[in-house]
């Protein structure tokens, strides 16, 4: 037994920057220097807490024993909420509901059970990267579609409609948006309805930070504009409901019903081979949607200042420009230099122990360099880590060619 196991050609490609940089990072912190982590998008590390009220509904339903497997879409009482909440959301024609082991699990099944081998979907670049790891996994062709930073990262519609192809079998729409924190405006969605139905798309809605939006700031699912296209619209709790490591998600599946039937089928036969998602959890469902909401104004209120200091103090830095977020918990600033963000970035952790995630890692248009800030610490730990990277970018540009702001 001395031969190497190769492993599977699929999971070549697959990287995943947000938990990669640790790596680099896990070194510099065993030198002593002190850390300032900025690239985990978890609200439970810093000074957010869950609902009691649906913590309190997941231990009591651990002492009464609902410790075994769920029916396999999950908990009637916890889909009768979802579809109440599709309901508030003016999602109309829904044809399926069902509870996965975080969003993530929906995300993988739905494309699983779409696209075959060969086969591309619309991907949003910049955008999380769960999707190209999927897509990677199936082995899909990459279709990659840029967000345009110039109109506050909204998705470019012309890019969109010349990178459909006759193999290209669904669209993704990140809103708001990770790592951009843009909320799509309804002109836009509008139009990439009208994309849709044109060439026969799927799309898909990855809306798990819906209520994390500053300044009173409206979010509009795209399956509440039109009730025949099928969408499959992505929620869950990790986000706004501050529990991560619950992991509870779910995907509402609207639109024509004779279009959806056979792929809703394969979908289901994908979640009955999984057993169930994580069941005492899924009592958290009910009381977190429908009981008491203060948590989020309370969040949110956090959010809109830490926000408002990124923007203003990074927009300070020269070298650095960024576009202010509407929602979510994350910056996606712009390096105006010629060297690689992965460098900037492996350079920053080691000089200042402040933490970032790469632009690289989120893709985004060809000779652009950026890095994703995650504002959900304090505004002290945020100021100091500004401060450190004001310091370090002006080195660095010293140091290294510049392009100018
Ligand atoms: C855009 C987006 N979708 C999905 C997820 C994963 O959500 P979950 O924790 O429900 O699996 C994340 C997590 O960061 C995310 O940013």
């Amino acid at each position: 037994m001395n031969k190497i196991i190769n492993p599977a050609v699929r999971t070549r490609n697959i990287t995943y920057a947000v938990r990669d940089i640790i790596l680099i990072a896990n070194e510099v912190a065993k030198t002593g220097k002190e850390m300032l982590y900025l690239n985990i998008g978890d609200p439970n590390l810093f000074d957010f807490a869950p609902p009691a009220h649906l913590v309190e509904a997941t231990y009591k339903a651990m002492l009464n024993n609902f410790n075994g497997y769920s029916p396999s879409s999950g908990i009637k009482p916890a889909l009768d909420s979802i579809a109440k909440e599709a309901e508030k959301k003016n999602i109309r024609n829904i044809q399926d509901i069902f509870v996965t082991t975080g969003a993530s699990e929906a995300i993988d099944i739905c494309l699983t059970a779409l696209v075959n081998e060969g086969e591309n979907v619309l991907t949003p670049t910049p955008g999380y990267p769960l999707y190209t790891a999927i897509q990677s996994k199936l082995q899909n062709v990459e279709n990659p579609y840029y967000l345009d930073e110039e109109n506050d990262w909204q998705p470019d519609l012309d890019d969109i409609r010349s990178k459909i192809n006759d193999k290209t079998r669904a669209i993704i729409i990140i809103n708001p948006n990770n790592p951009t924190g843009s909320n799509c405006c309804k002109d836009t969605l509008q139009e990439l309805i009208k994309i849709a139905q044109d060439h026969n798309l799927v799309i898909f809605a990855d809306e798990i930070y819906d209520k994390l939006l500053f300044e009173g700031g409206k979010h509009i699912s795209i399956a509440s504009l039109n009730s025949e296209t099928p969408i499959i619209t992505f929620g869950g709790l990790s986000k706004n409901y501050m529990v991560p490591g619950f992991r509870i998600g779910w995907g509402i599946v609207s639109g024509n019903r004779m279009i959806l039937k056979d792929y809703i089928e394969a979908i289901n036969k994908l979640l009955r081979a999984r057993l169930s998602a994580n069941h005492p959890e899924q009592y958290g469902i009910p009381p977190a949607l429908e009981g008491d909401q203060s948590h989020l104004e309370i969040a949110n209120k956090k959010l809109t200042s830490r926000r408002n200091m990124t923007v203003e103090m990074l927009n300070d830095i020269p070298g650095i420009t960024c576009v202010k977020p509407e929602g979510a918990f994350y910056a996606f600033p712009k390096l105006h230099i010629n060297t690689s963000d992965d460098i900037f970035v492996a350079e920053l952790i080691k000089e200042t122990g402040v933490v970032v995630v790469p632009g690289s890692g989120f893709g985004q248009r060809p000779d652009t360099n950026h890095f994703r800030v995650v504002f959900l610490p304090p505004e002290e730990i945020l100021m100091k880590a500004y401060k450190k990277i004001a310091a370090f970018t002006g080195k660095f540009i010293e140091e290294h060619e510049a392009v100018g702001k």
